[in-house]
């Protein structure tokens, strides 16, 4: 398919925190051909390419003089099936919900924990996305790139991703690598993971004692439902702040002087604290100034009321890590990608 260019685009509807910003240049990318036709188009025109899956993990501060690349390649399919995984490919641009239930429909165990996280499959690996005790690299098979310096295709295994919390090879390297096609190992019979939050209690209060992985994606789209905005009706980007890694004797003094701060014991010693429970402490939950907010149920979500600018929401975002910072000695990271 040929590549169809249009100018001064506005972004809006290609962002989940609907900030209303142009795109000098915008494109759809249907396949690989598409992708090739407009790095040599961005080229031509000396513009910088950026690619964009649905929009859901950045904040636009302003007009993108670049050409906006959006993946909208299509097609699922099962490359190979042994004992005991069952190898899933997708194209960069599938909606990620719907992927989810599409494995669940064919009976394939390993995605469920991610259901409902908006986006596509080509930007999942960008920054790992996780929930509820389960991270991509977790069910990661492989993937496939083009580098973007020397216009090769390179298969990606998964230790060369370099997942690590909300973060990978691609997130560091960012503008080198176009991810194209992801690859999944499911699975058909193996265990689900019931252990985070509120999930187990959400099954046994529907009854359920020996729960599908229908069942538990059900169960976490209605977790989710209750405590993050749909984007369609309220503006966001889902968590707008990682949760901060911290020195134990910087926990351990919080704990101190925080009653019933949320804190979770790492592998490597340090300690991770639940943003949201910091933010929501020193009393940024339901804030809201103009159009800019704080999600009244959830305090690491910020929010568009409608007309809020980039710079507004990133304003209020900076205002919440002084203050974070000034309370609690924690540094807090931003999350989506700020351009
Ligand atoms: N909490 C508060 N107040 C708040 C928000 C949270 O006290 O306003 C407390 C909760 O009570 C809980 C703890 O903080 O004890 C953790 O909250 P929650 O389980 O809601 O998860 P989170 O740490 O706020 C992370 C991910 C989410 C993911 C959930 C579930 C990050 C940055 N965020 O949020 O991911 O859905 O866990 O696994 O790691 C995203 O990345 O966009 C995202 C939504």
């Amino acid at each position: 398919m040929s590549l169809q260019l249009q100018e001064w685009v506005s972004l809006r509807a290609f962002n989940t925190f609907g900030v209303d910003v142009r795109a000098q240049l915008f494109a759809d990318a249907h396949d690989e051909q598409g992708v090739r036709a407009a790095l040599l188009a961005a080229a031509q025109r000396e513009l910088p390419l950026l690619v964009i899956g649905g929009g859901s993990n950045l904040l636009l501060t302003r007009d993108v003089e670049a050409l906006v690349l959006r993946m909208a390649s299509r097609g699922i399919r099962i490359l190979g099936e042994d004992r005991q995984r069952v190898i899933v490919e997708a194209e960069a641009g599938e909606p990620w919900h719907p992927f989810v239930l599409w494995s669940l429909q064919q009976g394939l165990v390993g995605l469920e924990n991610l259901s409902l996280i908006p986006g596509t499959v080509g930007a999942a690996p960008m920054q790992n996305i996780g929930a509820y005790g389960v991270e991509l690299k977790d069910v990661f098979a492989g993937l496939t790139a083009l580098d973007r310096q020397t216009g090769e295709l390179r298969e990606f295994s998964l230790l060369e991703c370099a997942f690590a919390y909300r973060d990978s090879l691609f997130k560091r390297e960012a503008g080198r690598w176009l991810i194209l096609r992801v690859r999944f190992a499911l699975s058909r019979a193996s265990e689900l993971h019931l252990d985070y939050g509120p999930v187990r209690q959400r099954l046994a209060e529907q009854g359920i004692s020996a729960p599908t992985a229908t069942d538990v994606s059900q169960a976490i789209c209605a977790i989710r439902s209750e405590k993050l905005p749909d984007p369609a009706e309220l503006g966001n980007a889902g968590s707008f702040f990682k949760n901060p890694l911290v020195a134990p004797e910087l926990a351990e003094r919080l704990r101190a002087e925080q009653a019933g701060l949320v804190a979770f014991p790492q592998a490597d010693g340090q300690v991770k604290l639940a943003a949201g429970w910091l933010i929501e402490r020193a009393g940024w939950k339901g804030f809201r100034e103009g159009d800019a907010g704080v999600h009244r149920l959830q305090a690491l979500v910020l929010v568009n009321y409608g007309g809020a600018t980039g710079q507004q929401l990133l304003g209020l975002a900076q205002r919440i890590q002084a203050d974070v910072l000034a309370r609690y000695g924690v540094s807090l990271e931003i999350e989506p990608n700020v351009l």
